[in-house]
């Protein structure tokens, strides 16, 4: 007989999504139990992106997990796009939104919000394997898995599938209810970091050789990425041969004030955009990488799964306490208008600063021109600001 437990909002998955909910209902007096199936330090080591939307930055505060990124992040007004042969062009935030953006990582994100369940005391089990959903469309759904061999049962009210793209929350909705939107990009990014200080801009770089970005964590910490092949492997990326790479790919006097080191970390990931709909079935609503991915391009991935979670815990705080569904029956539709909006401004930067392996000469043109219409309007410039700071949240 398995080992039951109760709780009002079992969640699946110790990402940033699973704890930043688990925090938000906590402090709104809901309780929930996170099920998580790696190790707390192999979520810790994973290394992500890093730039928040304007949105996050005030909810991590609000929140209570402003602290630390006050401290040790680095606020900045946009981000660079230097284009092969073309002047500079800054996507100019503060400018068109008044509002600034901030770099810090989702490492540094994970850490926080692990150190701030845990001084409250809330329940986060590690090493849960084989988490399974029933009952999901009944008035009481629970949830089944095994820790160290024994198996063991939560019963609760609601289910919050925030277990990434691979996770068992939304391959647990019947394939008849779901509709799934997929683009995969015939490239990835193959991704350092290192231990030394970052070009100052956040710069994206076009370039005839493929797109290259430098971005930053700490002032001693860098990180940057290169388009590659599908099929690259690391093995044939030391870092000596990354960083000619990298720097052939950026202005002259770009590649100059690049500061090289060992790298700390190295990883190759494929660009893919995909989204799921609805976001909902019966008690399981889905937060984050478990119903949408979009690709880096724009660092869209976390500011999504935290707009998920503020609409998912306003919807509920709200039902729990008041036993009211305004906000749990508009929780698709709400979440799903700012994810198609993301998707569409990552794909579209995606579009536009990579090269394309099989395009033509007419596809690369309207590329260019696509640049120098930006670099020339105003209003071009203000409507990617505005985007690219994050769309406000919907009341
Ligand atoms: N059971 C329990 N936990 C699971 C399961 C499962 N079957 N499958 C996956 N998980 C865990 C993963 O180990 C991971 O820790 O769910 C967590 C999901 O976390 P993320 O993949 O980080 O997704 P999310 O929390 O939605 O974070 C937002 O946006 O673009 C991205 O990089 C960004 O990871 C970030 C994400
Ligand atoms: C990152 O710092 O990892 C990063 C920054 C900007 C992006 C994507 C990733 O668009």
């Amino acid at each position: 007989v398995a080992t039951a437990a109760r709780t009002q909002v079992a969640i699946i998955g110790g990402g940033p999504a699973g704890l930043l909910l688990s925090h938000i209902l906590h402090r709104n007096g809901v309780d929930s139990i996170v099920l998580e199936r790696q190790s707390r330090a192999h979520v810790l080591g994973r290394i992500r992106a890093g730039v928040l939307e304007a949105g996050t930055v005030a909810l991590l505060r609000e929140v209570g997990l402003g602290a630390r990124m006050d401290r040790e992040g680095h606020p900045h007004d946009g981000s660079a796009i230097a284009w092969e042969g073309r002047p500079r062009f800054f996507i100019d935030t503060q400018k068109f939104t008044g509002k600034r953006m901030m770099a810090y990582g989702q490492t540094a994100i994970t850490e926080d919000l692990y150190a701030a369940r845990d001084t409250a005391g809330g329940e986060v089990i590690d090493e849960a394997d084989k988490v399974q959903l029933h009952a999901l469309t009944a008035r009481r759904p629970h949830v089944t898995y095994t820790k160290q061999g024994a198996s063991r049962r939560i019963d609760c009210d609601y289910v919050a599938g925030c277990d990434g793209f691979h996770g068992v929350s939304r391959a647990s909705i019947p394939a008849s209810v779901l509709k799934t939107y997929e683009k995969s990009y015939p490239f990835g990014w193959l991704g350092v970091l290192s231990e030394t200080p970052p070009y100052p801009d956040l710069c994206y770089c076009y370039h005839s050789r493929g797109f290259a970005l430098a971005s930053m964590r700490t002032p001693l910490l860098s990180r940057y990425y290169i388009q590659c092949e599908l099929d690259a492997r690391l093995e044939d990326w030391p870092d000596e041969r990354f960083w000619q790479e990298f720097k052939a790919r950026c202005p002259p006097e770009m590649a100059e004030r690049i500061v090289t080191g060992p790298s700390i970390e190295k990883s190759i990931a494929p660009l893919r955009s995909f989204v799921a709909e609805p976001m909902q079935y019966g008690t399981l609503f889905l937060a984050g990488d478990a119903a949408h991915i979009v690709p880096p391009t724009g660092a869209k991935g976390l500011n999504l799964a935290v707009s998920d979670v503020f609409y998912l815990s306003r919807a509920l705080i709200e039902s729990c306490r008041s036993g009211k569904t305004h906000y749990l029956e508009r929780y698709s539709d709400m979440a799903l208008r700012r994810v198609w909006a993301s998707a569409r401004i990552s794909w579209w930067l995606t579009m536009l600063l990579h090269r394309f392996p099989d395009e033509t000469p007419f596809e690369e043109r309207m590329r260019f021109d696509q640049f120098d219409y930006l670099r020339a309007s105003e209003h071009a410039q203000a409507s990617l600001a505005e985007q690219y700071v994050g769309l406000p949240f919907e009341a």
